[in-house]
């Protein structure tokens, strides 16, 4: 039996244990000395933004839709500052908001998305009631107004992912799988993978999910059919016995975060894809390829009655795996598609904007240790008043992966086949394989390895590029680089990208340190804070990110197990000043309960309600903590949140946060 130790809370965890190697061979030191960051020079966005290309389009519905976000704004628009009382550090069962806003659970796992969904009962679950009911482990969370491109913020749609599953608080000790228990088990967590597309309403000053919604989807690694689109769609490498067309893939795993596009679709991230296929691949052609993502990691045992996850019984299923979705919720009849044309690594979001000459730009992250930030550059622009128009815009395009220079420079560089060594003589034959083996392409083009890259969001605002870094302690102190500053980084740090003119298809950038996140008041650690940051204003492990409707950054944490127990308190989510005297000063405002990671923070296009998904409560480092000390089971949880009721295990669940006198959230 292959299948690796399923005590495994976590996917970032599991990484941190069954990974004593780095992955990518690539990650020797190669930019020289440490340099001090460049923590008080800034490279202000300056110059014409040249948004004439949008101007013509401001007026449009599509335009009034995507223009909270995903529209550039024009230089020098005044980012807010920041006006609530922070919570402190700490650790309890429940989740914590700052004084004078609501936190209300939305929707729990087990809770019904679709028609006829059955109550959620924990000790009677199965596959068929989970594929109607909401998934595990929500994380990505995407909001599209309704109706469409109307800007409205009191009903809309909710595109959530549901990223793994955690047996041990999920299943009773009988039905663990090291019982031995079996396809039923296993199917409900592949029903608990994929995403949920629920319509919700403010009413009476609550939010409330619409029962019945014809828009209400549920997406699954079970039983949702998936096109496969762009270069690498119809490859050999992509033909399996069920699919000879390599077109066609039942399924989405692991979607971490995502992003919404300005058409109105919901991408998802399909992240730790090497989890989930057992077996040995020695001596096949694609073992290479497959090491360099980890594959056969067997952290789950669907292999074992759906043999596609066994690479010996289907040596091509992993290739399939490891893409960005493209979903419409407006249309729940439509097939969703994985764009190969974005590339196959370990996916870390989707966020995009719209660039002044009118093309898509999509930033996504590859979140291991020692990997890399990726561009995606539309060939064709967008068209925000026929939203069919861009229906397969995702599908031409420029990859490009980023190298970090010690001058504060950045180059992206395109993975275009037949350029730079990504030809035959390399193991390259066309462009589907540069996408396929995307980490091997960039590895030969000298990216720049970094510190577990996960999201990256642009402010709409300014233009800047934020880019969450959550952690690397396997970076040897001889491996520090200017861009990734800390050999032995437990805390993770924060990267602000730069374009030219605020044009995000340029091909140089340049780059500084935001911060470099942990305690401040502990030399060791060589944090970098503005020295106003309170004693909870300082946070560890940036993970995802969100940029409120006001141009003001909020991040939330993932501190996995080992790095809890350092910063004394549970993860959370925190605003962090970018502008002026405070730039560089964070305040807490939202604390998950003990054993969960904060996800997928969204806000409405006014900013006044935010959504906020509370991931895997009482599983990552509970035994740290004084008062919980031990490892949760489904019998024994270190929290039931968010029912408290000893009947239920802990359930992840959407939290939204409003204001109590109904005003922006964040002051
Ligand atoms: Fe799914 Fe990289 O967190
Ligand atoms: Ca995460
Ligand atoms: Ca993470
Ligand atoms: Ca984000």
């Amino acid at each position: 039996m292959p299948v690796t130790d399923r005590r495994f809370s976590c996917r970032a965890e599991a990484d941190e244990a069954a990974d004593d190697r780095p992955l990518n061979p690539s990650a020797a030191p190669t930019l020289g000395d440490l340099i001090n960051a460049r923590f008080s020079r800034r490279e202000v966005l300056r110059g014409a933004l040249g948004v004439s290309a949008l101007g013509a389009l401001a007026a449009s519905p599509l335009a009034l839709f995507a223009g909270a976000h995903e529209v550039m704004g024009t230089e020098g628009e005044a980012v807010g500052a920041f006006g609530f009382t922070e919570i402190a550090h700490g650790v309890d069962a429940n989740h914590q908001v700052a004084p004078g806003y609501r936190a209300e659970v939305l929707i729990r796992w087990g809770d019904a998305v679709l028609p006829g969904a059955p109550a959620f009962d924990p000790r009677g679950q199965s596959a068929a009631a989970q594929l109607r009911q909401f998934g595990y482990n929500n994380d990505y969370i995407g909001f599209v107004p309704l109706p469409f491109g109307s800007g409205n913020s009191d009903h809309g749609l909710l595109c959530i992912n549901h990223e793994y599953t955690n047996e041990e608080v999920m299943f009773p000790q009988a039905e663990q799988p090291e019982t031995d228990t079996a396809r039923e088990r296993v199917e409900i967590e592949m029903a608990c993978n994929g995403g949920s597309i629920i319509e919700i309403k403010r009413e009476d000053d609550r939010w409330r999910v619409v029962a019945g919604s014809p828009y209400a989807q549920r997406i699954s690694a079970l039983d949702t059919e998936i096109a496969i689109s762009g270069p690498a769609a119809g490859h050999a490498r992509m033909k399996t016995w069920a699919d000879a067309s390599g077109t066609r893939v039942i399924g989405t795993v692991n979607d971490c975060a995502g992003g919404i596009t300005p058409w109105g679709t919901y991408l998802m991230a399909e992240e730790n894809f090497d989890g989930y296929f057992l077996g040995d691949l020695q001596g096949h052609p694609e073992q290479g390829n497959y090491a360099r993502y980890g594959v056969p990691a067997g952290r789950y045992d669907w292999g074992r009655f759906h043999r596609r996850f066994d690479v010996n019984a289907e040596p091509n299923e992993a290739n399939r795996f490891g893409w960005i979705v493209e979903v419409d919720p407006l249309d729940p009849s439509s097939r969703p598609v994985k764009r190969t044309a974005l590339g196959r690594f370990k996916h870390e979001g989707a966020e995009s904007i719209v660039n002044a000459d009118g093309r898509l730009v999509l930033y996504s992250g590859d979140d291991q240790r020692f990997e890399y930030l990726y561009r995606f550059v539309s060939e064709d622009t967008v068209d925000l008043t026929d939203r069919a128009a861009n229906r397969d815009l995702l599908d031409r395009g420029t990859l490009s992966v980023a190298r970090l220079d010690a001058d504060g420079g950045l180059t992206w560089l395109p993975l275009v086949f037949g350029q730079n060594g990504l030809a035959p003589e390399n193991g390259f034959a066309s462009q589907a394989d540069v996408l396929i083996e995307t980490r091997r392409a960039a590895d030969l083009l000298g990216a720049t390895p970094m510190d577990r890259p996960e999201d990256m969001e642009a402010n709409p605002k300014t233009g800047r590029v934020y880019v969450m870094l959550t952690n690397n302690d396997k970076r040897r102190p001889e491996q520090a680089d200017p861009a990734n500053p800390r050999g032995g980084n437990l805390w993770g740090h924060i990267l602000e990208l730069v374009s030219p003119n605020g044009d995000h298809a340029a091909e140089r950038f340049t780059w500084e340190v935001l911060i470099k996140a942990g305690d401040p008041s502990r030399p060791a650690v060589a944090a970098l804070w503005n020295p106003a940051t309170s004693a909870s204003g300082w946070f560890a492990c940036p993970d995802n990110c969100a940029v409120d409707p006001q141009g003001r950054l909020w991040v939330a944490t993932d501190q996995g197990t080992a790095w809890k127990a350092a910063s004394g308190t549970a993860d959370g989510l925190w605003a962090l000043e970018t502008e002026g005297e405070r730039r560089g000063t964070g305040r807490m405002f939202f604390r998950v309960p003990v054993g969960a990671e904060l996800c997928g923070p969204c806000f409405t296009p006014d900013g006044r309600t935010l959504f906020v998904a509370v991931q895997h409560p009482a599983t990552d480092g509970t035994k740290d903590y004084p008062g919980f000390e031990r490892a949760s089971t489904f019998e024994d949880p270190a929290t039931r949140w968010p029912d408290f009721d000893p009947q239920m295990p802990p359930r992840p669940s959407v939290v939204v946060i409003t204001k109590d006198d109904g005003g922006p959230i964040g002051g």
